[in-house]
């Protein structure tokens, strides 16, 4: 299948998307799966920020305030009335089930009242097409890093539809390490881009596991890393001799992010695919950024990096999956419910 995947339903539909499967808030235009006409996001990540994580309630209380606010700043900074677009593309899953609920119940009245189609999103795919918004003449075959706060995958996309999962992790995914990291370290919520901060300021300098690197094929594993970082962190506390947390940081990320890199290249010249890709909160990271510009360039292959804007949760992402979705004449009914879970399928099935 061709990038002219608008037809029969028109090249340049204009799609909303909208997304709430977390703590962001997002409503977004997108124009034929590629161009962003409008991308709002309202967050309430200040507000988990006591707790330590995402406290679904207040998610949800949040998405509930702010969902009609999100849609309406999206039609008003691109200047796309309501009845312009083309259709409703909302994220149904994975995430949380009260967060999730709001977008789908916002998403369903409006489709119905503008008597649009409405589509629904899987989150992970819009992950996914993501770099469809960053690279607007890119085309499957391509294989993708997925990183988020729930999954860690290596992708094969084998068109706009299908997609083969090469591996995954068989635990922890690498953003919940990075958040279990932040914790231990007394870092705040949001733990990855702190980690990431306080990194920077430290050295490859404490020994940890790279799990799974060399071995068990494309899947990899977080909860040993996870662990061996509790430990040293708590060995040291008790230890009472000075230690650097700016040393812990820089050590995990090397471990947990290298890994991701090697596998990735591997499996794209095991496969002969000469473009790769990267979504998901993780891939917003600077030094998981650099590893693949580095690894990408010394095999001359072409790599897709969304801005970091859209490794995170997006609503543009999800209008961007949501047009190819529309243009295959996938449309959701008005009983779509919202699903907490939805396991990434494996070989050749669409996820
Ligand atoms: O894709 P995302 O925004 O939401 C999910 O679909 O899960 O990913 C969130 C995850 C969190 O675990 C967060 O700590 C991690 O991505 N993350 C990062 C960075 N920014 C977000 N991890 C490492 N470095 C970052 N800069
Ligand atoms: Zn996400």
């Amino acid at each position: 299948m061709k990038t002219n995947i608008g037809a029969p339903f028109g090249k340049d539909a204009l799609i909303l998307g909208i997304e709430t499967s977390c703590d962001d808030t997002a409503a977004g235009i997108v124009r034929g799966g590629r161009e962003i006409l409008a991308d709002e996001i309202i967050t309430s990540a200040p507000r988990h920020v006591p707790f330590g994580g995402v406290v679904p309630e207040i998610a949800s209380r949040a998405h509930t305030e702010a969902v009609e606010e999100a849609v309406k700043r999206a039609f008003s900074s691109s200047g796309v009335s309501p009845e312009e677009i083309d259709a409703v593309a909302v994220t149904y899953g994975a995430g949380l089930l009260g967060a999730l609920l709001v977008g789908v119940s916002f998403g369903k009245a409006l489709a119905f009242a503008l008597d649009k189609p409405l589509v629904a999103v899987n989150h992970i795919r819009g992950h996914i097409a993501a770099a469809y918004l960053a690279d607007k003449t890119l085309e499957p075959p391509f294989l993708t890093l997925l990183a988020s706060g729930g999954h860690t995958a290596i992708i094969c996309v084998k068109s706009f539809t299908e997609h083969e999962v090469l591996g995954s992790t068989l635990d922890d995914a690498a953003g919940e390490a990075f958040d279990k990291t932040a914790r231990v370290l007394g870092l705040p919520y949001p733990g990855g881009p702190n980690v990431e901060r306080l990194a920077r300021e430290g050295a490859n300098t404490v020994k940890l596991p790279k799990m799974l690197k060399g071995a068990g094929g494309y899947d990899f594993s977080y909860s040993g890393l996870k662990t061996a970082v509790v430990n040293y962190v708590h060995a040291a506390e008790q230890s009472k001799k000075p230690w650097s947390k700016a040393d812990v940081a820089h050590s995990f990320q090397c471990a947990a992010l290298d890994v991701l890199a090697e596998k990735l290249f591997a499996a794209a010249e095991e496969r002969k695919i000469g473009v790769v890709a990267a979504g998901g909160g993780v891939s917003a990271n600077g030094y998981l950024r650099e590893r693949l510009a580095k690894e990408a360039a010394g095999r001359k292959m072409k790599l897709v990096l969304p801005e970091k804007r859209y490794c995170t949760d997006n609503a543009c992402m999800i209008a961007a999956e949501g047009y190819i979705r529309y243009a295959q004449g996938e449309f959701a009914s008005l009983d779509l419910n919202a699903e907490a879970y939805i396991p990434l399928k494996n070989a050749s099935e669409p996820l």
